[in-house]
């Protein structure tokens, strides 16, 4: 939109800004900020408007900006235009993502090269490696309390190194996903060892105060998120002599964003590691980036303005880079990390999919998908240009914050059924072979999340212990089945190092006082590289797993009706054991894929009529995408062996 005011503004900033920056060559620099400058000129002074320094401030954030464009490689601008160009392209279904830690996984970024063909033999084509920037020597909460926004970890490597794999990644068309941890910093950055020796610049990048005053209004409302091992939202600092806020860990001071300072040092750290090669960043803990007394101080207006521009300045120097939300929130919240009212993203274009992850877990424990259709059904439609991350696990814990109505609706009793599901899956419900642990259990609330790895979550462990066949068969068989509902639903689907080959629960952390007391570490493990040979192994827990998730993977990504465009369409069913979606090729409406899924221990069947309203008869014919032939039928029944689910397309 051309705005006289903030165009006269902008000529102006251009006038002021530092002359190397004018040397450079800037003509694609220009045309971005002339098109993107009266949003980000708002939306900046919606946020600091009102202070003395406003337009210094704005210069600085063009001027950040500009120096950001001058430094990106001709090689990643040439990317840049090509998405550009192709604007939809992540919502294909042909990508496939993985999440993990450079040294559990292979020791360090040197060893993520070497181990790169393994993830290829899978068919993943985006590694998100898990935070790696210099943190503190101890406790850091696994990399996200980082000590210098703009260094590698020397146990990780150096930004050599991690220029060299993201080199290496681009030239095997692997994306390559970087944390920035925007929501705070770990007590030992430069910024808080500043404000601790009473640099008032400093202390304004935190929130600190000399008394408990204003910290216990703010407490009135804020709730604990780690109540174990940090109760309380603030701690106090002997050297500063001052409370400072901190959510999360108590080394882990929360940013102040009511500082433009603090959002344009944010705003360079994001495109620095663009530049880094970075093709997604993932902006952690984006909820909190706002704090106002008297609320929660999460999903706060504030923030949504602060990720709106956090995404304008990105498109104006490096428009390729994708933002994922993490957010995990209740559903109608996660939504909002879109962006409201627009059509392509205004804020991050994929966000966590927290809710569909949290109700496949109530179905495995219930065998009862209600609750997770109910879920599923009162989930916002999203915008067309934003995808979901769908994922079974991930580094951090399963919380169970499904809607309360969700499962009243189902016919529980909200407070009973999380606590089924947590001693579920804590192995203290009746025969339950899950092998969990409970994670932040809050005395006050009564709340508690869990931890586990995958298979040791759907009983694997318990079933090897036990030596008994039929629970090993039925455990890979929930594994392959949850990955089944990650693939086909709708979004990028990410999978967790380690479930790929069925790794248990480590529990090693239990040993290192830095991660004691945070049951998260039990699954984050090491991967056994001998192990992960077995999947070489004919009939091998690993290989069954490994070359299962392989197949379901290269069939999505032939799978046109599998890509992203809000085209997917839940069925209900009367049979509560099974989940029923319907997934649509936009493009040629009678290429269309159905998804049917049972969770239960038992057989299962689907009279086809009762989906009769989609076309469906006792005579279609249909071919299981996944096994190449017909499902199994009964009369005019679908059969569902225990735990199994067809990708069904008809002849
Ligand atoms: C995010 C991370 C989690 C971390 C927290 C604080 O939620 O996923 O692991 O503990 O942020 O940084």
């Amino acid at each position: 939109m051309y705005e006289q005011v903030s165009h006269a503004l902008l000529n102006q900033i251009l006038e002021e800004v530092k002359p190397e920056i004018l040397r450079s060559d800037l003509r694609r620099f220009y045309t971005r900020i002339g098109a993107n400058f009266y949003v980000i000129h708002s939306l900046f002074s919606q946020l600091y408007g009102e202070r003395e320094d406003f337009l210094d401030q704005m210069v600085k954030l063009v001027e950040v900006m500009a120096l950001r464009y001058i430094e990106r490689t001709e090689e990643l601008e040439k990317i840049d235009i090509e998405r550009e160009n192709n604007h939809h392209w992540f919502l294909s279904q042909e990508w496939v993502a993985m999440a993990l830690y450079a040294d559990g996984y292979a020791g360090d970024l040197k060893g993520i090269r070497e181990r790169c063909s393994y993830l290829q033999d899978l068919g993943v084509n985006i590694l998100h490696i898990m935070p790696m920037m210099k943190g503190p020597q101890g406790a850091s909460d696994g990399g996200y309390a980082v000590s210098d926004f703009r260094a590698i970890d020397s146990r990780a490597g150096s930004l050599e190194d991690l220029q060299e794999l993201a080199t290496h990644l681009r030239e095997r068309g692997i994306l390559l996903t970087l944390d920035v941890v925007v929501n705070h910093t770990s007590d030992q950055h430069a910024w808080a060892i500043e404000a601790k020796q009473g640099n008032s610049k400093y202390q304004d990048y935190y929130y600190t105060f000399p008394d408990r005053n204003i910290p216990d209004m703010f407490e009135e409302t804020m709730p604990e998120i780690f109540p174990e091992t940090s109760p309380g939202n603030f701690v106090y600092d002997e050297e500063m002599g001052r409370w400072v806020m901190s959510v999360f860990n108590a080394y882990q001071w929360d940013l102040n964003y009511s500082n433009p300072a603090v959002f344009i040092e944010m705003i360079d750290t994001i495109l620095f590691w663009a530049n880094q090669g970075a093709d997604i960043i993932r902006l952690d803990a984006v909820a909190f980036l706002w704090k106002k007394i008297g609320t929660v101080c999460q999903n706060e207006r504030e923030a949504h303005l602060i990720l709106q521009l956090m995404k304008d300045c990105c498109q104006v120097v490096a428009p390729g880079i994708l933002f994922i939300a993490e957010a995990i929130v209740a559903p109608v919240e996660i939504i909002k990390y879109f962006g409201e009212d627009a059509v392509i993203a205004k804020e991050c274009e994929i966000a966590y999919n927290a809710t569909f992850m949290a109700l496949l877990w109530d179905t495995v424990a219930t065998k009862n998908s209600k609750l997770l259709v109910n879920g599923i059904n009162n989930l916002p439609t999203k915008l067309d240009g934003a995808t979901w991350l769908n994922y079974v696990r991930c580094h951090d814990d399963i919380g169970l914050g499904f809607d309360d109505v969700d499962i009243i609706a189902a016919g529980f009793e909200p407070h009973a059924h999380r606590n089924f599901l947590l001693n579920y899956f804590t192995g203290n419900y009746d025969n339950s072979i899950a092998r969990g642990l409970p994670f932040g259990r809050n005395s006050k609330t009564g709340d508690a999340r869990i931890s586990g790895s995958l298979a040791s979550l759907v009983g694997l462990e318990v079933a090897i212990q036990q030596n008994d066949e039929k629970l090993i068969d039925d455990s890979i068989k929930l594994i392959l089945l949850l990955h089944g509902m990650i693939l086909s639903f709708g979004g990028i689907p990410m999978l967790y190092y380690g479930d790929e080959i069925g790794t248990l629960n480590d529990e090693s952390y239990k040993l290192d006082e830095n991660k004691a007391l945070d049951t998260r570490w039990i699954h984050r493990p090491k991967i056994d590289w001998d192990k992960a040979e077995r999947r070489h192994l004919h009939g091998s827990i690993e290989e069954r797993i490994f070359n299962g998730l392989k197949k379901l993977i290269a069939i999505r990504k032939n799978i046109p009706a599998f890509a992203d465009f809000n085209n997917r369409e839940l069925l209900e069913v009367k049979d509560q054991h099974l989940f029923v979606f319907l997934r649509t090729n936009p493009e040629s409406m009678g290429d269309r894929v159905l998804v049917v899924a049972n969770f239960d221990a038992k057989p299962r069947y689907l009279r086809l009529a009762e989906i009769g309203k989609r076309g469906y008869h006792e005579h279609t014919q249909l071919r299981d995408y996944i096994s190449g032939e017909s499902p199994s039928m009964f009369k005019h029944y679908l059969v569902l062996p225990p735990y199994h689910f067809y990708w069904l397309v008809e002849r």
